[in-house]
């Protein structure tokens, strides 16, 4: 349990700063000169404190999604995100890319990170791509991918990472709330007409059939060290570069689930052919050697559904039409020939 009196907040400076000195990130006499929201989170609570010698970051979780306070969440989620950072600290291509683990407080739910800067997450990709280098932001973040799973295969013990309750909670909202007859979302007030011109789709038996076999695929026991929310939300275009943050989705199952989930949101921030661009960078490497590229597409086609059909929407600029077709080709992949193991 994680009692209110405890719960981090920007009104609440003094626990801030006394926590972080009983964690010896801050000297005795250091004083917290500034406390903020670390940038846009949905789960946790995320606080940028700073003193006039340091800036961390401190990130909390709570019993329910920060941002919609009536969903219930697990609150031991953010252990798995301390496990994962454990797992990969001494792995250098890995956590280079990562901010540091300063800190981990069983007790408080926190975990202090080194804090890489001000920068915004990524989810500016999906309206103005072009201004950044995207080839060499999505080259940098492949390869982060790859060795990552290439870890389930060395030293790094998986088998500790089941994240179970969280992995429920999102195996509803991908799998199951937006394919439901009524929408758990006013998705006309996303984009006017989108939810006649998808209801269709959405409720088609077939489909809804496809998607809980993949979600079952999601809740099976798998090899690799997954990060699970590989998403621009989860990369800060840093002056180091292509940084990875977020792990709390983590959980040891199929390569392919992290890869689909990159593949949508390449298609949803409008890159030329995708697939094509992660298979030049990975297909010859042995760690993929048994990897199922139809497995990898039906993941992403149903994480692209959910983006727009469901709860977790994005800061999308496309019009009906973009999503409407969008939303009918993820369809037709998700139901094109045998189920995809
Ligand atoms: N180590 C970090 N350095 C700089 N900014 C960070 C760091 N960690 C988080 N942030 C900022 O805080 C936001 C929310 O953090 P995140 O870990 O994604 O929380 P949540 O689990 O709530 O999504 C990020 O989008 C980013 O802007
Ligand atoms: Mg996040």
């Amino acid at each position: 349990m994680l009692k209110k009196a405890n719960w981090l907040t920007l009104e609440t400076p003094e626990l801030v700063a006394d926590l972080l000195k009983r964690q010896a990130i801050f000297e005795p006499q250091e004083t917290l000169v500034r406390l903020q929201p670390a940038g846009e989170g949905n789960m946790n609570v995320t606080l940028r404190a700073e003193s006039d010698r340091r800036s961390v970051i401190v990130k909390q979780s709570r019993p329910f999604v920060a941002k919609y306070d009536s969903i219930p969440a697990p609150l031991e989620r953010i252990e798995f995100e301390a496990a994962f950072y454990r797992l990969t600290e001494s792995h250098q291509q890995v956590s280079g890319q990562m901010p540091r683990l300063l800190a981990w407080l069983p007790t408080h739910y926190v975990l202090v990170l080194e804090d890489l800067g001000p920068a915004a997450d990524a989810t500016c990709l999906y309206a103005d791509y072009p201004q950044v280098q995207l080839p060499d932001v999505i080259a940098s973040l492949v390869m982060w991918l790859k060795t990552l799973h290439e870890l389930s295969k060395k030293s790094v013990d998986v088998a500790s990472l089941d994240n179970r309750a969280l992995r429920q909670l999102n195996h509803a909202h991908i799998f199951q709330i937006p394919f439901l007859d009524a929408p758990a979302i006013d998705l006309d007030s996303v984009c006017p007409g989108l939810s006649a011109a998808t209801q269709t789709l959405r409720t088609d038996d077939s489909l809804r059939r496809a998607c809980l076999e993949l979600g079952e695929l999601y809740l099976s026991e798998g090899d690799f060290l997954l990060h699970g929310d590989f998403y621009p939300g989860s990369w800060l275009l840093s002056d180091r570069g292509a940084m990875v943050i977020d792990p709390e989705f983590c959980f040891a199952g199929p390569a392919e689930f992290d890869l689909g989930v990159l593949l949508a949101h390449l298609q949803l921030i409008g890159c030329q052919s995708p697939l094509g661009a992660i298979q030049d960078l990975v297909a010859d490497a042995p760690v993929y050697a048994q990897l199922s590229w139809t497995l990898v597409s039906r993941f992403a086609a149903v994480e692209v559904l959910r983006r727009l059909l469901g709860v977790a929407q994005l800061p999308l600029t496309m019009n009906l039409a973009a999503r409407a077709e969008l939303v009918q080709s993820a369809h037709d992949e998700l139901l094109a020939g045998p189920p995809a193991t």
